[in-house]
């Protein structure tokens, strides 16, 4: 074991498979106590069971490693305020939360139901809100603490999965907005976009081209829980991780602007905008494209 994490209570969410299991297994083998959350359901989110939870907690122990399970489901208040309520009753304090807990309903966006739209948002979105707003009350309180959340490469857009990409991309915007929020009280707040061969991954409709393993995304999540991440002051920040790559997202940023005359009306910026604020070309749609050609060719896309 090591001690990058000593000392320190971490609650993972979504820890009983994938990327969650591999975040508690290396958080714990690094010296943390772990609350180990995992609501054990299908990739739907159907058919709860404990056993999930329990199982890695077993894995933990045997290892030499402490760890509690909580098989709550995060898209509740009482969930998310359970995980964080159980740290501080069984260890004492929290000084970290990772929310994994994550589902996929894809359907295309003119043919998706509420049911579709509603769980995922919730398992991914409101399950990060809720695990945030348990633990930022304590954090804020004893002055320190890591927020982190999960999103994907995909809160830049999907085709077939509006509902997934809209909860990763609000996880980003609530990510930065605990970053501004949590800063005074000493408390920092990042995201991860993993690319790593799970089931969730599995499923996905083509090649991926770069893809690492669980055990690459959990090694980054440790360094962001520790004193060394806080040291380097890193906070508001999406990080990329695929195999042996690590990278950083741009902040949103405005690119150009322009400025009426007067005020502006329908007529002048159509002969205004197009030549002077003009359009940032999507990266997605060029790919959406390219896969498309390949398909007509006869090939498998990559992505
Ligand atoms: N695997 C990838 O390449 C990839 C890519 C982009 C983003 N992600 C994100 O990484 C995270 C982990 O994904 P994974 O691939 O390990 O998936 P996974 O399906 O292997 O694990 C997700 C876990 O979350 C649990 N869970 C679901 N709903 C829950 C709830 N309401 N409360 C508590 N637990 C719940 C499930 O039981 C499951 O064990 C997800 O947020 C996913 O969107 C993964």
């Amino acid at each position: 074991m090591g001690n990058f994490l000593a000392g320190k209570v971490v609650a993972v969410t979504g820890a009983g498979r994938g990327i969650g299991r591999a975040v508690a297994l290396a958080a714990a083998a690094e010296g943390a106590r772990v609350v180990v959350n995992d609501y054990g359901v299908s990739i739907e989110g159907s058919e709860p069971t404990s056993a999930v939870a329990e199982a890695v907690v077993k894995e933990i122990v045997a290892a030499g490693g402490e760890a509690v399970a909580v098989a709550d489901d995060v898209s509740t208040m009482a969930g998310g305020q359970r995980v964080v309520d159980t740290a501080v009753e069984v260890y004492g304090r929290i000084d970290g939360v990772v929310c994994v807990a994550g589902i996929l309903r894809e359907r295309m966006l003119f043919n998706m139901s509420e049911e579709e739209w509603d769980p995922v948002v919730a398992t991914h979105l409101k399950g990060t809100f809720t695990v945030f707003r348990a633990a930022s009350a304590l954090m804020r309180r004893q002055k320190s603490g890591t927020l982190i959340g999960f999103t994907s490469g995909n809160h830049q857009g999907s085709v077939s999965q509006a509902n997934y990409s809209a909860a990763k991309g609000g996880i980003i915007s609530l990510v930065r907005s605990a970053a501004l929020g949590m800063h005074k009280y000493g408390v920092t707040a990042n995201a991860v976009a993993p690319v790593a061969r799970t089931r969730m991954s599995a499923n996905v409709p083509m090649e991926l081209a770069e893809i690492g393993e669980p055990e690459d995304v959990a090694a980054l999540v440790v360094y962001l829980l520790s004193d060394r991440a806080r040291e380097a002051r890193i906070t508001g920040q999406v990080y990329t991780v695929a195999g042996p790559r690590i990278a950083v997202w741009a902040q949103p940023r405005e690119l150009r602007s322009a400025f009426a005359e007067g005020s502006w009306t329908p007529e002048r910026i159509a002969e205004v905008l197009p030549g002077s604020v003009g359009v940032d070309p999507m990266p997605m749609l060029e790919r959406v494209e390219a896969m498309a050609r390949a398909a007509a060719a006869g090939g498998r896309p990559n992505a």
